[in-house]
């Protein structure tokens, strides 16, 4: 099973914005997917072309490559100081990746689905410089929203063209764009308008909102434009024009390209190049992509467009190509955006909080939890400081540290290990089943991307859990001699849920996981962290053009060994005799005054 997980600009920092929208959700996926046994493979990387990235350079007045590389290595940073399972972060300055993208171009190119035609293009009259698309807004020639950009007006959905717009403005200064002529390579989205429907129909059991936004685009296909003036990108492998300085693919033509070529590069990394075809090219694999809804378009239409049209399967006909017939996504989940007190996410407002802060000051799980629990699944969801010490502070700390703490702390008091049951009683019996039956809702909500579902459901059973408890009274047996006995089984009874549980957890919560094993006298890693490792690009491959990736540059991955974890979806026993320690506090409690005030770096402003 491929996970593909939206590649994120390296313009910034991360905030919790963009993780709750693709990073969090395709972790918990994939971790779950890999519990049950399925071939996982976790592919992304760092975005770096385009004008998002132009833009900022300017901002910092620094090349655009020494940007890059910075914000790649943050990025890296602070998604796996998070626990994102990637099985290969990678980025898309790469040697391997543009030979990818170019291979799809030119299968495009000759199966005839890129047609060259003159388009106008809009430039600023006060630098000369082509505006991007996304920095032109004005009013929808469709729906008439105020507010739509260039290439698309998020109100009704549609695609448009920076000419289409009426009273464009450009973002940058405000000034009005100049149209001039200029020539393009277009997709031929009509083309490909059949075969792409026929697809999306069998996709009946997608998330209805992206369903329903990805069959309306099919109503109005236009051919669009795959290249840009711009002197950052891509070349395009095309004689001619391969050579032309500020002629480039554009950036979303080689973004989605990623998942194949990261799948492609991973493949080489781990010694048999040809690997990735088990993702790619057996009809049977199964690939889901997951990202924030306003990257729906280029993975519910453009990628796949970009994959019909390789092998030649659109009203063009054409052959197959060298990297043969590749797979269409099985599924695309989307998120709605986590908003902060009611507005976007966004750096340039200022209303920001950083995964990187977030991370130093609170650790992995607490954000895991908060965006699993709370965040943007099928509405856009306020983050607050409010609810987010409220929910670590009744449900994380009160609910399942709590749970942990007290039943592990009297079995170490009491027997020093996990002590052996007697006879069930009902209640026992009860919360056993309960914990059991929960293993299978759970499970069944994961494989939807049900993820609020999922963790609601067990943390009702962690306070079942605690209820049991209470009413069980283990403290009171523990003063009568002759309920020694009783005592065991009922201790024996809660870690057994607790271990359940645990494992319920592991996808949300693989940090705290780890510390629940080994707190229960279990030894190895139960859930695999991912790490950092430099690599070389040293990939000697044929390129076309200029403005290419230098061979032999350095730099960051994120990769891990989860093969060998032993995190698996079901009952573990837990096992009479096994030693105990102490517990250590597993969740900690947060000062309820941040909940007013924000934590220093993100202040509540009143
Ligand atoms: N960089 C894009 C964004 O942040 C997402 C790209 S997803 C990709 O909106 F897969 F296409 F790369
Ligand atoms: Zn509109």
């Amino acid at each position: 099973m491929l996970v593909s997980v939206a590649w994120p600009y390296a313009n910034g920092p991360r905030h919790i914005g963009h993780v709750a929208g693709f990073g969090v959700p395709s972790d918990v996926f994939a971790r779950y997917q890999r519990m049950i046994g399925a071939n996982v493979l976790m592919v992304s990387g760092t975005d770096e072309h385009g004008t998002p990235l132009l833009v900022q350079a300017d901002k910092e007045g620094v090349s655009v490559k020494e940007l890059a590389d910075r914000y790649n290595r943050q990025i890296v940073e602070d998604l796996a100081g998070l626990g994102l399972s990637y099985d290969l972060f990678t980025r898309t300055t790469t040697r391997n990746h543009y030979a990818v993208v170019q291979e799809l171009f030119k299968g495009l190119y000759e199966n005839g689905y890129m047609i060259k035609q003159t388009t106008m293009g809009a430039i600023s009259p006060s630098t000369g410089r082509t505006l991007p698309d996304r920095y032109i807004e004005g009013t929808c020639p469709i729906c008439g929203a105020p507010d739509a950009r260039g290439d698309q007006c998020d109100t009704c959905g549609n695609q448009l063209d920076p000419a289409d717009l009426i009273n464009p403005v450009s973002k940058i200064n405000g000034e009005t764009p100049e149209f001039i002529e200029t020539e393009h390579f277009l997709l031929d989205l009509p083309a490909l308008a059949e075969a792409l429907g026929a697809w999306l129909e069998g996709r009946t059991d997608w998330r209805p909102n992206v369903l329903k936004f990805s069959l309306n685009l099919l109503e109005d296909l236009r051919p669009r434009a795959m290249s840009r003036d711009i002197d950052w990108g891509i070349p395009i492998p095309v004689e001619g024009w391969e050579n032309k300085p500020t002629k480039k693919l554009y950036v979303w033509f080689d973004a989605v390209v990623g998942y194949l070529s990261a799948s492609i590069e991973w493949a080489k990394r781990s010694g048999d190049p040809e690997a990735w075809r088990q993702w790619w090219t057996n009809p049977e694999a199964k690939s889901y992509y997951f990202m924030g809804k306003d990257n729906i378009t280029f993975h519910s239409q453009i990628w796949p467009a970009e994959l019909l049209g390789y092998q030649g399967k659109g009203a063009k006909g054409g052959s197959v190509h060298a990297l043969g017939e590749l797979n269409l996504p099985t599924e695309v989940v989307s998120s709605e955006f986590l908003t902060m007190s009611g507005s976007k996410f966004s750096s340039s407002k200022g209303v920001v909080i950083y995964v990187k802060d977030f991370l130093k000051e609170f650790g992995p799980d607490p954000l895991r939890y908060f965006i699993a629990v709370a965040g943007p699944e099928t509405n856009d969801t306020d983050f607050t400081w409010e609810e987010f010490v409220r929910r670590v502070n009744n449900e994380l700390a009160n609910g399942w540290g709590n749970l942990v703490n007290r039943a592990v702390s009297m079995a170490y008091k009491n027997f020093g290990a996990v002590p052996a049951p007697a006879a069930l009683e009902p209640a026992d019996e009860a919360i056993l089943a309960q914990a059991d039956k929960a293993m299978a809702e759970v499970g069944e909500a994961l494989a939807h991307s049900h993820f609020k579902q999922g963790i609601t459901a067990v943390m009702h059973v962690v306070g079942e859990a605690n209820a049991y408890i209470a009413e069980m009274e283990p403290w009171k047996l523990a003063k009568d001699d002759s309920q020694r006995e009783r005592l065991a089984t009922v201790l024996w009874t809660a870690l057994q849920v607790i271990s359940d549980c645990n494992v319920m957890l592991t996808p949300y919560l693989p940090h705290t996981a780890q510390k629940v094993h080994e707190t229960l006298g279990r030894e190895g890693v139960w859930a695999a962290t991912p790490e950092i490792r430099e690599v070389v690009d040293d990939e000697p491959l044929e390129l076309v053009g200029v403005g290419l990736p230098e061979l032999g540059q350095t730099y960051p991955i994120i990769t891990g060994d989860y093969a060998n974890q032993q995190a698996t979806w079901g009952r573990v026993e837990v096992v009479p005799g096994t030693e105990l320690a102490k517990p250590k506090p597993l969740i900690a409690k947060l000062d309820p005054e941040l909940g007013e005030t924000g934590p220093e770096w993100a202040p509540v402003s009143k």
